[in-house]
């Protein structure tokens, strides 16, 4: 099974978990950088003043800010011809209120795009990655406030004024339907004006949360539709957090529980963003959990008038829904949801399905009528060890290639049944820290890198076997899943 010529293949990083250089070069906080590192039991704390005493995880991250032409290199190697990154809202205005851009920021972009140039790799670039500037969180408690609409115009337009002849895809938002949900709140939306505790604590209504994704709606629709006046040769994309569900049993009653909880959380944000407007279930949706929202005339015109090129989305798991009691529950990427027995789970309780990346490819081309799909994260979390053979340090890592191979071979079978997919990028593609929890070790890399929970390690490089399963992968254009 071979992917479409031309077929887009890479890994997808963002610059919180990755960059390091926190506060370097002009760099601002952003609201990773106020959170520090949990794990699977331990929900992540945020501070809002930074404790002396304690780690924060993006503050150095696998320090690709120092690393990138040995990073990029190695991308090349594995045959890469696209690279999904994201910018450091930060990084180009400290605190987001600035009137002009930091020039080191953006110096720091154009190294970068050159040398994936210079490799052959296209950029594929997330403008919003779970980067908020925390001064904007300080300030206007992030999204719920209308003025970060013209703040992320005026930094959404600086880098599109700076890098259109350099990047031909772009993604707003990372994950827009996060937001919706407490557990988002800190990463997404940034509601948590003065708030110190865990993710899990974060308690907003959902007025709050809907409110504030609507802000980031209209936000995004007008930076699309300045890229389509300004630079036509431009692609603009979206990123939903796609975590479907399936119903537990054929009770009609689940069934109906499945169906809300599939257009909340995984179809609600991309109907807005495919089609211009809210979806007609919309309503009845709002009213049932009191939700009142401040939509203008002027917003709605705006989201008809900035729709997307094209879908993206990340799959790593999928779930179950019941409106039986007693069902187990199951983590997953930033949510819970139930278990499925006829699936397996990774270390960290999310289930593994390859065969609903197919599933769910064809409904996501269904529902919209063949747009253009990319699948912009996709991966497994895993403890790995290093071993010494020869000389040379060696990392099997027989799970993910496990996890890719399936992945890759159902994706195959949703370009056979006529699913138009552009592109693929793995999540980690090199070892970086885990949004969720904040840990090092959950590892998602085709490329390990020495760094530890505890802040150790020299940072170097080594290739995993799944580095060179990835490298065949591509040269076959998906072909060879052996
Ligand atoms: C997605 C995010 O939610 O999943 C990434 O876009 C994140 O930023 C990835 O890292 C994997 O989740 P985690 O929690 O294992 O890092």
């Amino acid at each position: 099974m071979r992917m479409k010529e031309g077929f887009l293949w890479g890994g997808a990083t963002a610059a919180n978990q990755y960059e390091g250089a926190w506060n370097v070069d002009g760099k601002g906080a952003s609201v990773p950088d106020h959170m520090r590192g949990g794990d699977i039991n331990t929900p992540r704390q945020i501070d809002a003043e930074f404790d002396p005493d304690a780690l924060y995880p993006s503050w150095e991250a696998t320090d690709f800010y120092h690393h990138y032409e040995e990073d990029i290199a190695l991308f090349a190697e594995m045959g890469w011809n696209v690279f999904r990154m994201s910018i450091n809202w930060t990084r180009i205005f400290p605190t987001g209120m600035e009137e002009e851009p930091n020039e080191a920021g953006l110096a720091f972009y154009d190294k970068v795009f050159d040398c994936c140039a210079a490799h052959g790799i296209k950029p594929l670039v997330t403008i919003s990655h779970y980067e908020l500037p925390y001064a904007l969180v300080e300030k206007y408690d992030g999204w719920l406030s209308r003025d970060l609409i013209d703040l992320f115009f005026r930094y959404g337009k600086t880098v599109l004024d700076r890098f259109h002849s350099k990047v031909e895809y772009f993604l707003t938002f990372n994950e827009i339907n996060i937001g919706l949900m407490n557990m988002g709140a800190p990463l997404s939306t940034g509601l948590i004006k003065g708030f110190t505790g865990t993710m899990a604590q974060v308690d907003r209504t959902a007025t709050e949360r809907f409110q504030a994704v609507h802000h980031m709606f209209v936000a995004s629709a007008k930076l699309i539709k300045y890229a389509h006046d300004n630079y036509p040769e431009v692609k603009m994309g979206n990123m939903i957090a796609f975590i479907p569900t399936y119903a537990l049993t054929c009770d009609p009653a689940d069934v109906l529980a499945n169906q809300a909880n599939m257009r909340q959380m995984d179809w609600y944000c991309s109907d807005v963003q495919v089609r211009g407007h809210y979806p007609y279930y919309a309503k009845r949706m709002w009213e049932e959990q009191g939700i009142e929202l401040n939509i203008t005339a002027e917003d709605e015109k705006i989201l008809s008038e900035g729709i997307i090129d094209f879908y993206t989305f990340s799959y790593y798991q999928t779930n179950t829904v019941t409106t039986h009691p007693d069902a187990e529950q199951m983590q997953g990427n930033m949510t819970m949801g139930g278990k499925n027995p006829y699936l397996e789970a990774s270390d960290w309780g999310w289930q593994i399905d390859p065969t609903g990346l197919r599933i769910f490819l064809n409904e996501i081309a269904d529902r919209y009528d063949n747009i253009p799909l990319m699948v912009v994260e996709n991966g497994l979390g895993a403890f790995d060890e290093v071993v010494v053979e020869d000389g040379v340090e060696r990392i099997h890592d027989p799970y993910r290639i496990d996890y890719l191979r399936k992945h890759v071979r159902d994706m195959g079978e949703a370009v056979a049944d006529g699913v138009n997919l552009i592109g693929y990028t793995w999540w980690g593609p090199i070892d970086v820290v885990s949004a969720g929890t904040g840990e090092m070790r959950k590892r998602y890399g085709f490329i390990y890198v020495d760094k530890h929970d505890d802040g150790t390690g020299d940072l170097h490089r080594a290739r995993k076997d799944s580095f060179f399963y990835y490298q065949k992968l591509i040269k076959s254009n998906g072909e060879d899943l052996d």
